[in-house]
């Protein structure tokens, strides 16, 4: 798609763009496209946002929660704005949804109202239905197999801080999760290893990490398990955490907090990754359960970052899908 003449200067490469593309876990999406999308998200970051070009100007994205929400909402909402276009927020338990109107039917009603659909819902199953029926883009805002939107972020906020996300090096230590499965996928598409480690039982997908090793084969990137959270951050850029008690996971509380409790991000784990390795959690944190209070708030915390950047890497990728 030629971009149109307003959107070019300043707001880097809109080839190849995402026109019109759902979003549900990145792995439908070329190495490219993601590369564009981060190389525009980190001009944004750097440009005043009153200075941002309105890309969206008339244009109507709908943001649904099915689950609670702080950084997503707001970053979704304030980077829309910015960009000159309008958010329609809406709790699924408002919604005829909540009633037992169908996704198809949700999906029908909504392509004729907005022009693109941002869901946060519990199974990507509700995210897959929901794209199938809807005419207009779909963006996953968290569901419990995926967060791509998170991903990007932390995407961005590494190439901050180390220029390039190339031959990069990332421990992911806990629950296998949502976040732990965007980057990995995030991480293969642009030339990053991801190890996780996890205990037994938590660990993540293997058919994604099957399908980033296949990627990896042509971004030089890739993923590993391991259960071992010492070896796993040997030589790391990143030690990466996220909450043992996903959305969903709240039965399971006690298992968890007993299974996962040697996988803690604490200032000795930190010790042994590179001497200018940052720390990454997607927040909410659990000071004193996944991560300690004085590694998420030291020196080598880069999460506040990793948070604002939710915003340029949502409104990046929103801009290469609608602009
Ligand atoms: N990281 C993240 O998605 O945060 P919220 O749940 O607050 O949106
Ligand atoms: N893994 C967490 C992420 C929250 C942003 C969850 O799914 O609840």
């Amino acid at each position: 798609m030629t971009p149109p003449a307003s959107h070019a200067p300043g707001f880097g490469p809109f080839a190849p763009s995402l026109a019109g593309a759902s979003v549900l876990s990145l792995m439908e999406h070329r190495p490219d496209a993601v590369d564009a999308i981060l190389q525009s998200a980190g001009i944004l970051a750097a440009t005043p946002r009153a200075e941002w070009p309105q890309l969206l100007t008339g244009r109507m994205i709908a943001l649904i929660f099915e689950r609670p929400s702080t950084r997503t909402r707001v970053s979704f909402e304030v980077g829309i704005t910015h960009l000159g276009g309008h958010a329609v927020v809406l709790a699924g338990r408002d919604m005829q949804m909540g009633r037992g109107e169908t996704i198809e039917d949700t999906a029908l009603v909504l392509s004729r109202m907005v022009d693109a659909i941002v869901l946060r819902t519990g199974p990507h199953a509700t995210l897959e239905e929901l794209d199938r029926h809807a005419t207009v883009p779909v963006i996953n805002s968290l569901s419990h197999a995926h967060h791509p939107c998170q991903a990007l972020a932390d995407a961005l906020t590494l190439i901050q801080r180390f220029g390039t996300l190339r031959g990069l090096r990332v421990a992911y230590v806990g629950d296998g999760n949502n976040c732990c499965a965007s980057l990995m996928i995030v991480g293969a598409l642009t030339g990053m290893h991801v190890v996780a480690a996890c205990p037994p039982g938590y660990t993540p997908d293997p058919e994604i990490v099957a399908w980033c090793n296949q990627m990896g084969t042509s971004t030089g990137g890739g993923a590993s398990v391991t259960d071992n959270p010492q070896s796993g951050v040997e030589g790391c850029h990143a030690i990466y955490t996220d909450t043992w008690i996903s959305m969903g996971d709240e039965q399971e509380a006690d298992r968890r907090r007993k299974d996962l409790d040697p996988y803690r991000v604490d200032a000795a784990l930190v010790g042994l990754a590179r001497p200018d390795a940052i720390v990454l959690h997607c927040l909410p944190a659990h000071h004193g359960e996944e991560i300690t209070y004085e590694v998420l708030h030291g020196p080598q915390s880069a999460v506040w970052d990793q948070a604002e950047n939710r915003i340029y890497a949502q409104a990046a990728l929103l801009g290469h899908i609608l602009a």
